[in-house]
This record gives structure tokens, C-alpha cells and sequence, in this order.
């Protein structure tokens, strides 16, 4: 830890890159986790794909449903706060995430870019007319449902989640402001993500090679360990507001 607050310390530019682990103490599952009710016969990978949609719109969007109410209902937690906090300490520090969820900013991060888009932006699959969030329903059965897709006020097409499903292709912005950031940075902070799933994969690497120090916080092991100076071995609600207080002697609040 002794190492890692140094670095943090010393940090002026700073890129903080999450993944579903940093959300995961909030009770929403991350992508390994295996599925459970409805999907339970399912693997993310398979049901996160245009080609699922296109054959069952009902019970991938039943899946976002879900997904999204599991969200609504969770908190964001010590992790989210103390990254906030370091966005707070140091003017112009960039948070780079891989969550659909919206936790980071309810923890008070500014402006989070989001490689894989958002719960909280569908938009129409065929025309691309941005559709309200549906309202949640009233409750959302545990075990998840199939729910036909609400049709585009546009074109009548049925509406998809924001998020970008496999085999598509990250939005362009996002993702140059990501490369951006991490080509100039001096510290990249990268937290609960297993680091398999590219390009998002890319941008720690990104950093490494432009000569910035890489602080990894994971409770296992993960292909970021070959670019990481430092790895932290633990929950992301512990070791983040540990990091930040061994750093600055305050406490994230
Ligand atoms: N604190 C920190 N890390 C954690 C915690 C925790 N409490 N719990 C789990 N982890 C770690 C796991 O060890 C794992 O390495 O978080 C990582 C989660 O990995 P994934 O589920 O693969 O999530 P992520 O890396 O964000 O996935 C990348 O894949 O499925 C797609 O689009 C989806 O954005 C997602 C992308």
C-alpha cells in the first residue's frame, strides 16, 4: 500500500479505469458471474449480442430490465466515493469506465466516459431516435421476465438498450478521449476489470507504454498484472478509501 499511495501522491494527470468489479459491493453482478433466473441457461456474452436481440428482442430486453432496476436499487459504494474523491483532489483527472451502470456519478464523479455505453440511453435499433428510460415497473420479478421492446416514436422500430453489445463497435468519441487520456497521463488507476474484453482492454496498456506508472486493485489475478507497477489485492470498497487516505491523510466522504 506503501508504494501505491506514493505513486498516487505524487500523480498530477491521473486516469482512474473501472470495470464491473468497482460495482460489484453494490450487489450488481459482474460479467463472470455466472447468470442467474430467466438467463440462468445464458452466458452475458451470449445474450449482450445484436444477433440475441434480433432472435428474442423480448427476453434481451427483459434482461436490461432487470438490469436496470437491479441498478436503481443499489448504492454506489466506498469504491465509487473514494474515485470521486480522487477526481475532486486533482483538477483534470479522467474517469475511464467499462459500466453501463450510472454508480460513479452518483458518487459525485463529473463526467465518467463510457466505453460501453449506458442502462440509461436507449435509443431505436433501426433509425437510432433516442427513447425514453422506460419508467420502472412496479416490481421487477427477481427471477427476471421477457418484456417486448417499446417501439421507436419516430419510425415505429423497436427500441435496443444504449450499451454496446458484442461484435459492435465502441463509440468513437469515447473511446479517443479514453485513448487520449491514458496517452497523457502519469498514474492509471485501473479497478475491477478482468482486462479480456478489447479495445477497452487496451487503454492501461495504452498508458503503460506512454511511460505512466499503472496501479492495479483486483481481488485476482489478471492479464493487467504485466503492466501494472503495483497490484492491490483486494475489494475495491476497501482498498480504494485505504489508498486515498494512505495518499492524503483524508478520508474519501
Ligand atoms: N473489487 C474489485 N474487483 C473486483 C471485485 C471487487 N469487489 N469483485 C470482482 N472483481 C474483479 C474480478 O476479479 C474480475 O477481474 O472484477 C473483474 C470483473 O471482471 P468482468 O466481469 O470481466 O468485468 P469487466 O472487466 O468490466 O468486463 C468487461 O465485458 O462483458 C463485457 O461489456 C461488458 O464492460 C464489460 C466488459
Amino acid at each position: 500500500m506503501r508504494e501505491a499511495a506514493a505513486l498516487l501522491a505524487q500523480a498530477r494527470r491521473i486516469v482512474v479505469f473501472t470495470g464491473a468489479g468497482v460495482s460489484a459491493e453494490s450487489g450488481v453482478p459482474t460479467f463472470r458471474d455466472a447468470l442467474t433466473g430467466l438467463w440462468r441457461s445464458f452466458d452475458a456474452q451470449r445474450l449482450a449480442t445484436p444477433e440475441a436481440f434480433r432472435e428474442d428482442p423480448a427476453l434481451v430486453w427483459g434482461w436490461y430490465e432487470w438490469r436496470r432496476a437491479t441498478v436503481r436499487r443499489a448504492r454506489p459504494n466506498a469504491g465509487h466515493v473514494a474515485v470521486a474523491a480522487i477526481e475532486a483532489r486533482l483538477p483534470g483527472a479522467v474517469v475511464v469506465t467499462q459500466n453501463v451502470d450510472d454508480l460513479h456519478e452518483r458518487a459525485g464523479s463529473v463526467a465518467p466516459i463510457h466505453l460501453h455505453g449506458s442502462l440509461f440511453a436507449p435509443r431505436c435499433s433501426a433509425c437510432s431516435h433516442p427513447a425514453p428510460t422506460p419508467d420502472e415497473a412496479a416490481e421487477e420479478p427477481g427471477d427476471g421476465r421477457r418484456v417486448p421492446p417499446p417501439r421507436c416514436a419516430r419510425c415505429a422500430g423497436p427500441v435496443r438498450p444504449g450499451v454496446v453489445w458484442f461484435g459492435e463497435a465502441l463509440p468513437t468519441a469515447a473511446l479517443e478521449a479514453a485513448v487520449e487520456a491514458a496517452s497523457t497521463c502519469d498514474l492509471l488507476v485501473t479497478v475491477g476489470t478482468s482486462g479480456l474484453v478489447y479495445p477497452a482492454a487496451e487503454i492501461p496498456q495504452v498508458a503503460a507504454r506512454f511511460g505512466a506508472a499503472v496501479l492495479q486493485v483486483n481481488p485476482q489475478e489478471t492479464p493487467l498484472d504485466a503492466v501494472s507497477d503495483v497490484n492491490l489485492r483486494g475489494p475495491a470498497a476497501q482498498v480504494l478509501p485505504a489508498l486515498v487516505h494512505a495518499a492524503w491523510g483524508a478520508d474519501p466522504a
